[in-house]
């Protein structure tokens, strides 16, 4: 029979420690600032309102004015930098990506627009042909039309990240999965005279069902008529662990100045693998589905919004990045003003 006054004789009784907040507060081991977050935005040419991208409450399509006012409230809350994605006319698409080259590119008047207008705001750019080309694959395609020509699409890439350099992007992020693309951009950016312009390697890029959202709001999903688009020839089997492990020294080696995890919170593994294995920077990446997923139950009262979006992020921080890319960029760095 358990008596009424049963009692242990501990010597160990953690939950001293969890008796006051204050006490908490002490033992706290991991905390998020808003200097942690990047926020990722996506961008459209002319002058239309923002516009809200369905499977993403809260992320909007902007022009450039309206791109310039949410970077200004970014800096305002905090947050240091901001990942630049267009969205393209689909008139501007063809097979090849051609758009990517273009030297009045709208990603490149977006950068040159907001270094003009918050010139301490770090800018990140994506360097892939994803949003660019037909087909929605982050490269060109070979002959046959069954794969990615890994090394034209490198070299297309390469030119593609001299402009961004340019055009003032300090850290110029390629996520294409492509072998050696890391190498040949280093190269190139130095050949150009941008030996000072960064590369954030997209390292450890997993094929994922959560980018469904993101490839609505670029309009990459799949070009009307073909067959449904699979990028698991360039991007990482999500069994694979060892794989993402080799990918982030392999982009360190060719001269990546921080490497990326993403997506972030299925992924937490691979984060404190590579934060392991390396000393420079880690990135993690809470990709579009992530943030969808987070809303959808909470719009459902499934979830609590606010506690939900702080646990994640922090779950991916104490995994062992040093920088997150996050759609809950702003509001988190305004709720921890
Ligand atoms: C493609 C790219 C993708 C994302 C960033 N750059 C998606 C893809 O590979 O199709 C995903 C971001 C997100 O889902 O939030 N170069």
């Amino acid at each position: 029979m358990m008596s009424k006054d049963f009692r242990l004789e501990l010597t160990q009784r953690p939950r001293r420690l969890r008796r006051t907040a204050s006490l908490r507060g002490m033992v706290e081991e991991t905390v998020l600032r808003p200097e942690d977050f990047i926020a990722p935005l996506f961008v459209v040419d002319g002058k239309a309102p923002p516009d809200e991208i369905k499977s993403m409450p809260g992320v909007f399509r902007l022009n450039l004015t309206d791109l310039v006012r949410e970077c200004r409230a970014l800096r305002k809350a905090g947050v240091p930098a901001v990942a630049l994605f267009p969205k393209l006319e689909p008139r501007l698409k063809d097979e090849e990506g051609t758009e990517a080259l273009n030297e009045d590119a709208l990603v490149l008047r977006a950068v040159r627009a907001v270094k003009k207008a918050i010139p301490e705001l770090t800018i990140l750019t994506d360097v892939a042909l994803d949003p660019y080309t037909t087909h929605g694959h982050d490269g060109v395609l070979t002959a046959g039309g069954d794969d990615v020509d890994n090394d034209r699409t490198v070299g297309i890439l390469s030119q593609m990240a001299v402009l961004q350099a340019r055009a003032g992007v300090d850290l110029v992020a390629p996520s294409d999965m492509m072998d050696g693309r890391v190498g040949a951009i280093r190269r190139a950016l130095d050949a150009a005279g941008y030996s000072g312009t960064g590369i954030m390697a997209y390292s450890a890029k997993f094929n994922s069902g959560y980018y469904g959202p993101f490839r609505d709001a670029v309009g990459s999903a799949q070009a009307a008529g073909t067959r449904l688009l699979s990028k698991a020839t360039y991007q990482l089997n999500p069994a694979n662990r060892r794989e993402a492990i080799s990918e982030a020294l392999l982009d360190e080696a060719e001269g990546a100045d921080i490497v990326m995890v993403k997506p972030a919170g299925m992924y937490l593994d691979i984060i404190r693998d590579i934060r392991e294995a390396t000393r420079k920077p880690v990135a993690a990446y809470q990709i579009s589905g992530e943030y969808a997923q987070i809303h959808a139950a909470a719009r459902l009262g499934w979830l609590d919004l606010a506690r939900c979006r702080h646990e994640s992020l922090l779950a991916i921080k104490r995994a062992g990045a040093d920088m997150i890319l996050t759609y809950f960029a702003r509001e988190m760095a305004e709720a921890l003003r």
